[in-house]
């Protein structure tokens, strides 16, 4: 195997895929920029959805790139030589392009021609069929031909080449339902000692590493129901993380040349050693400073709650480990230095970053002091999560750090659910008088969230005739229950002028425009919408869209949709919040009732 540095192995990729035909875009943003159904982007085909579904992209049908992910639920897992709550997901697709047997060649000439992964100790996962879907017997035969080219005799079956599983390991969909399929993973054999007579590949001993994974895309799943989609597609994903701790036979993802100089300062500040604690604050660390250069700033809900777990979490595992001081802009520090070749970003909001990672730390000293104390004092077995609410609505002391306390204590924290219902009750009483508007079953969250992408293109529209030209969409981000726009301006802006803004995206909504599209070139798009954000990510030909008579539009934008027909669909536009979000960045969210 090539032993070579990450940056090198992630242009390898996509030089390769270039090399066959392939368009790299972007990494998108970590925050989805519409899609309220998930928090964070989790894989490198999120941002693909609708192009995965059947729209058009601009770049053609086959595309890669290297896309930041996180993921939320690996946030407990993190400690351990594999996790990671924030990660680059290499990635190549075919929009309804090659399919099987291409794209499994495609995968196994890079990890062995291109990084030099030995042969003999790749083993591949597919489907083995499941209800009406029958047995991936194709990849199978891709599979076999393969190992075959190279002289290996492949069998199917348990300590095999080639292995079956069912829906639970080799079906591939996002959760919220969506493009789906069968899929067929690449293991590599690390070389450590099996665990028994019954390891195979998807074993968690440590054996076996997944380095990839082609998702056949040719299934969408509505509700419990699964279609046909009426296309295939590939998706294919790889852990760089994980290849190149490989490649570079080390320990764990931590000791890669891709965290190690941040791994080795928080070793280097520690009293005690302790490696989970360790990986735990270079992986929040790193994750927070990638999460706050997308936007997002710690709080009290949604992805800004996460952030804020992240930051604190680590902040309490710097205590374990007897770190001295504040620490977190210190670490944070070497994650910018670290990451700023790929993400251009992170030098550009270097102060931000740091600041709201050291103004976190700050605030969450001085309470966490209090707090420990208080749940010293409470703490006794009959801790149930009404008190566990008390303390983190006093104190801010995370449900979380309070479990792992108890934990510490041997302390059972029991009806963890009232610690739900409390902070349920809570909100309810703090929501503006606007929220709970919803209740009424108004709509589900696809229509709601078309509404409220309709309706941004009405507020920036809006924003740029009172504020002027200076004005585009710096970040945008949809719910089911609000919209949320950032855009540079260095005032906030005053009560009239946010007044002057709402009328006019109500009086849009009161002149019933139609929404209308038409496909023109890039160059003649940008022409006529000059402020257009990450022109970057559009192709030769573009979807220009009008709000209002194409010749006198309201607002014209270059866009992929979803819209609603006509502006009379939205109801009264209202907003309910301004803030700063960085310097010279304000951010407006606003509902629909
Ligand atoms: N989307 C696929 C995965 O995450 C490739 O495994």
């Amino acid at each position: 195997m090539k032993n070579l540095p990450y940056l090198e192995v992630r242009k390898r990729y996509i030089d390769f895929f270039q090399r066959n035909n392939h368009k790299e875009i972007p990494s998108a943003p970590l925050v989805p920029e519409d899609d309220p159904s998930v928090l964070f982007v989790n894989a490198g085909m999120f941002p693909l959805i609708p192009f995965l579904k059947g729209e058009l992209h601009p770049k053609g049908t086959r595309l890669t790139n290297s896309q930041r992910c996180l993921r939320t639920g690996d946030i407990d897992e993190v400690g351990d030589e594999f996790h990671l709550t924030t990660f680059e997901m290499l990635g190549n697709w075919s929009l309804n392009d090659y399919f099987k047997k291409e794209a499994i060649n495609l995968s196994v000439s890079f990890f062995v021609e291109e990084l030099g992964f030995d042969i003999n100790r790749i083993y591949a996962s597919v489907f083995e069929g499941y209800e009406d879907i029958p047995e991936d017997n194709i990849s199978i035969s891709v599979w076999k031909e393969i190992f075959e080219k190279y002289g290996i005799d492949a069998r199917v079956g348990q300590g095999e080449k080639i292995q079956k599983y069912g829906k639970k390991e080799n079906w591939w969909g996002l959760e919220s339902g969506g493009p789906c399929g069968p899929d067929s993973e690449i293991f590599y054999d690390t070389g450590k000692p099996t665990c028994g007579p019954n390891c195979h590949i998807n074993c968690n001993c440590g054996k076996y590493v997944e380095i990839g994974n082609n998702v056949f895309m040719e299934y969408f799943k509505d509700g419990e129901k699964i279609k046909s989609l009426g296309r295939h597609n590939v998706d294919f994903g790889g852990g760089l993380d994980r290849i190149v701790a490989l490649l570079q036979n080390v320990d764990s993802v931590y000791d890669s040349d891709i965290h190690a100089p941040i791994f080795e300062e928080v070793k280097k500040i520690s009293k005690v050693t302790n490696l989970e604690s360790q990986r735990i604050i270079t992986d929040h660390i790193k994750a927070a400073t990638w999460i706050i250069m997308d936007g997002i700033t710690p709080s009290r809900n949604q992805q800004g709650y996460i952030l804020r777990r992240l930051i604190r979490r680590a902040i309490r595992h710097g205590r374990k480990l007897g770190i001295e001081g504040y620490f977190t802009k210190q670490i944070a520090e070497i994650c910018i230095k670290q990451f700023s070749p790929i993400w251009i970003g992170l030098e550009e909001q270097k102060e931000h970053i740091l600041q709201t990672i050291e103004e976190e730390e700050i605030k969450f000293n001085r309470t966490l002091d209090n707090g420990l104390r208080e749940l010293e004092k409470i703490a006794d077995n009959d801790f149930d999560g009404k008190k566990a609410f008390q303390i983190y609505e006093t104190y801010g002391l995370p449900l979380e750090l309070t479990e792992e306390i108890l934990k510490e204590k041997g302390i059972e924290l029991k009806n963890i659910n009232l610690f739900w219902e409390a902070e349920k009750a809570h909100q309810e009483k703090s929501r503006t008088s606007s929220a709970g508007l919803f209740k009424g079953g108004l709509a589900d969250t696809s229509e709601m969230s078309t509404k409220y992408h309709t309706a941004t293109h009405l507020l920036l529209a809006s924003l740029r005739k009172v504020l002027g030209d200076h004005i585009y969409q710096k970040g945008s981000n949809i719910t089911a229950e609000r919209l949320r726009l950032d855009f540079p301006n260095n005032e906030k802006l005053t009560e009239e002028q946010l007044k002057l803004v709402e009328n006019l995206v109500n009086d849009a909504i009161e002149n019933k425009l139609e929404i209308s599209f038409e496909e023109v070139s890039k160059d003649e798009a940008l022409q006529k919408v000059p402020f257009a954000a990450f022109s970057e990510k559009y192709g030769d030909i573009v979807k220009l869209y009008y709000v209002g008579e194409k010749e006198k539009p309201f607002s014209m934008e270059i866009c992929n949709g979803p819209h609603v027909k006509n502006t009379s669909e939205l109801g009264k536009f209202k907003i309910i919040k301004q803030e700063n979000v960085a310097s010279g960045i304000k951010r407006i969210k606003a509902i629909l009732e």
